[in-house]
Protein backbone atom coordinates (compact mmCIF):
# COMPACT_ATOMS: atom_id res chain seq x y z
CA UNK A 1 0.00 0.00 0.00
CA UNK A 2 0.70 3.42 -0.40
CA UNK A 3 1.54 4.33 3.31
CA UNK A 4 1.43 7.60 2.91
CA UNK A 5 -1.54 9.22 2.36
CA UNK A 6 -4.12 10.82 4.29
CA UNK A 7 -7.87 10.79 2.95
CA UNK A 8 -10.07 13.51 5.47
CA UNK A 9 -13.48 14.41 4.72
CA UNK A 10 -13.84 16.54 7.57
CA UNK A 11 -12.16 18.98 9.63
CA UNK A 12 -9.09 17.53 7.83
CA UNK A 13 -9.87 18.96 4.83
CA UNK A 14 -10.31 22.50 6.31
CA UNK A 15 -7.64 22.30 9.42
CA UNK A 16 -5.21 19.41 8.52
CA UNK A 17 -3.01 20.82 11.42
CA UNK A 18 0.25 18.67 10.03
CA UNK A 19 2.79 19.18 7.10
CA UNK A 20 2.05 17.69 3.98
CA UNK A 21 3.81 17.20 0.51
CA UNK A 22 0.77 17.52 -1.87
CA UNK A 23 -2.68 17.63 -1.46
CA UNK A 24 -5.90 17.03 -4.02
CA UNK A 25 -9.30 16.61 -3.92
CA UNK A 26 -10.20 12.99 -3.75
CA UNK A 27 -13.66 10.49 -4.10
CA UNK A 28 -13.99 7.29 -2.50
CA UNK A 29 -16.31 5.26 -3.28
CA UNK A 30 -18.80 3.02 -1.06
CA UNK A 31 -18.62 5.69 1.54
CA UNK A 32 -21.03 8.53 2.42
CA UNK A 33 -20.39 11.28 5.01
CA UNK A 34 -22.36 11.80 7.71
CA UNK A 35 -22.83 14.01 10.94
CA UNK A 36 -23.82 11.05 13.13
CA UNK A 37 -20.90 11.11 15.44
CA UNK A 38 -20.72 12.85 18.33
CA UNK A 39 -18.05 14.55 19.53
CA UNK A 40 -17.29 14.62 23.42
CA UNK A 41 -13.68 16.18 23.02
CA UNK A 42 -13.66 18.75 20.59
CA UNK A 43 -16.80 20.30 19.41
CA UNK A 44 -18.96 19.40 22.67
CA UNK A 45 -18.21 18.19 25.89
CA UNK A 46 -18.89 14.48 27.52
CA UNK A 47 -22.04 16.27 29.04
CA UNK A 48 -23.39 17.61 25.92
CA UNK A 49 -21.16 16.08 22.71
CA UNK A 50 -21.27 17.82 19.63
CA UNK A 51 -22.18 16.34 16.26
CA UNK A 52 -19.50 16.01 13.74
CA UNK A 53 -18.78 13.57 10.62
CA UNK A 54 -17.98 10.14 10.07
CA UNK A 55 -18.08 8.23 6.89
CA UNK A 56 -21.08 5.19 6.65
CA UNK A 57 -21.03 2.41 4.48
CA UNK A 58 -22.96 2.66 0.98
CA UNK A 59 -22.61 1.21 -1.74
CA UNK A 60 -24.04 3.21 -4.29
CA UNK A 61 -22.59 6.40 -2.62
CA UNK A 62 -19.44 8.20 -2.91
CA UNK A 63 -17.73 10.99 -0.75
CA UNK A 64 -15.15 13.90 -1.66
CA UNK A 65 -12.73 14.85 0.47
CA UNK A 66 -9.39 15.54 0.44
CA UNK A 67 -5.72 13.60 0.24
CA UNK A 68 -2.48 14.40 1.61
CA UNK A 69 0.84 12.79 0.73
CA UNK A 70 3.14 13.08 3.47
CA UNK A 71 6.71 12.45 3.73
CA UNK A 72 8.14 9.11 4.55
CA UNK A 73 10.54 11.45 7.34
CA UNK A 74 7.15 12.81 8.84
CA UNK A 75 4.46 10.54 8.64
CA UNK A 76 5.04 8.55 11.76
CA UNK A 77 5.73 11.63 13.87
CA UNK A 78 2.23 12.70 12.19
CA UNK A 79 0.00 10.11 13.51
CA UNK A 80 0.44 10.29 17.05
CA UNK A 81 -1.15 13.87 17.11
CA UNK A 82 -3.92 12.24 14.78
CA UNK A 83 -4.60 9.34 16.84
CA UNK A 84 -4.72 11.58 19.75
CA UNK A 85 -7.20 13.85 17.52
CA UNK A 86 -9.59 11.75 16.29
CA UNK A 87 -9.38 9.40 19.83
CA UNK A 88 -13.16 9.81 20.75
CA UNK A 89 -14.41 6.86 18.80
CA UNK A 90 -12.42 6.91 15.21
CA UNK A 91 -10.10 3.75 14.16
CA UNK A 92 -7.74 3.68 11.34
CA UNK A 93 -8.92 2.21 8.11
CA UNK A 94 -7.40 1.97 4.53
CA UNK A 95 -9.27 2.76 1.91
CA UNK A 96 -8.92 3.51 -1.82
CA UNK A 97 -9.43 7.12 -2.98
CA UNK A 98 -8.80 8.28 -6.48
CA UNK A 99 -7.36 11.71 -6.87
CA UNK A 100 -8.69 14.86 -8.81
CA UNK A 101 -5.59 13.93 -11.37
CA UNK A 102 -7.10 10.70 -11.42
CA UNK A 103 -4.59 8.26 -9.54
CA UNK A 104 -5.60 5.72 -7.13
CA UNK A 105 -4.17 5.82 -3.79
CA UNK A 106 -4.63 3.43 -0.78
CA UNK A 107 -4.71 6.30 2.53
CA UNK A 108 -5.35 6.19 5.61
CA UNK A 109 -8.44 7.28 7.08
CA UNK A 110 -9.74 8.09 10.21
CA UNK A 111 -13.45 6.95 10.40
CA UNK A 112 -16.00 6.07 13.14
CA UNK A 113 -18.06 3.04 12.69
CA UNK A 114 -21.58 2.82 14.62
CA UNK A 115 -20.24 0.29 16.87
CA UNK A 116 -17.93 2.92 18.91
CA UNK A 117 -19.55 4.59 21.98
CA UNK A 118 -19.87 8.14 20.97
CA UNK A 119 -21.77 7.00 18.00
CA UNK A 120 -24.96 9.06 17.87
CA UNK A 121 -26.67 8.35 14.62
CA UNK A 122 -29.04 9.52 12.17
CA UNK A 123 -32.09 12.18 13.66
CA UNK A 124 -34.30 14.52 11.50
CA UNK A 125 -32.29 17.03 10.13
CA UNK A 126 -33.24 20.22 12.30
CA UNK A 127 -32.52 18.39 15.15
CA UNK A 128 -29.16 17.32 14.26
CA UNK A 129 -29.10 21.39 13.21
CA UNK A 130 -30.75 22.63 16.11
CA UNK A 131 -28.04 20.26 18.29
CA UNK A 132 -25.12 21.47 16.11
CA UNK A 133 -26.26 24.94 16.60
CA UNK A 134 -26.30 24.82 20.40
CA UNK A 135 -22.82 22.49 20.58
CA UNK A 136 -19.38 23.78 21.57
CA UNK A 137 -16.29 22.57 23.01
CA UNK A 138 -12.73 23.15 23.59
CA UNK A 139 -12.31 23.39 19.85
CA UNK A 140 -14.91 25.86 19.43
CA UNK A 141 -18.02 25.93 18.03
CA UNK A 142 -19.74 22.84 16.77
CA UNK A 143 -21.27 24.81 13.64
CA UNK A 144 -17.42 26.47 12.93
CA UNK A 145 -17.16 22.88 12.17
CA UNK A 146 -20.08 22.39 10.04
CA UNK A 147 -19.52 25.89 8.29
CA UNK A 148 -16.04 25.53 7.57
CA UNK A 149 -16.18 22.25 5.76
CA UNK A 150 -19.19 23.47 4.14
CA UNK A 151 -17.65 26.48 2.89
CA UNK A 152 -14.39 24.31 1.30
CA UNK A 153 -17.10 21.89 -0.39
CA UNK A 154 -18.51 24.83 -1.95
CA UNK A 155 -15.38 26.62 -2.87
CA UNK A 156 -14.00 23.32 -4.49
CA UNK A 157 -17.39 23.03 -6.39
CA UNK A 158 -18.36 19.81 -5.04
CA UNK A 159 -21.78 18.97 -4.20
CA UNK A 160 -23.08 17.36 -0.56
CA UNK A 161 -26.46 17.64 -0.28
CA UNK A 162 -26.29 16.33 3.78
CA UNK A 163 -23.67 19.24 4.32
CA UNK A 164 -25.46 21.75 2.00
CA UNK A 165 -28.54 21.37 3.89
CA UNK A 166 -27.51 21.23 7.71
CA UNK A 167 -25.39 24.62 6.91
CA UNK A 168 -28.49 26.50 5.38
CA UNK A 169 -30.58 25.47 8.62
CA UNK A 170 -27.73 26.02 11.19
CA UNK A 171 -26.54 29.35 8.97
CA UNK A 172 -29.93 30.69 8.60
C1 LIG B 1 -11.51 13.66 8.97
O1 LIG B 1 -11.60 14.87 8.89
O2 LIG B 1 -11.19 12.98 7.99
C2 LIG B 1 -11.72 12.91 10.24
C3 LIG B 1 -12.88 13.36 11.03
C4 LIG B 1 -12.71 14.73 11.59
O3 LIG B 1 -11.73 15.01 12.30
O4 LIG B 1 -13.56 15.59 11.32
Amino acid sequence: MSAHWIFGYGSLVWRPGFVFEEAHRAEVQGWVRRFWQGSPDHRGTPEAPGRVATLIADPEGHCVGRAFRLAPEVYAATLAPLDHREKAGFERRTLQVTLADGRSVDALTYLATPSNESFLGEAPLDEMAAHIRRSRGPSGDNAEYLLELARWLSAEGVEDPHVEALAALVAG
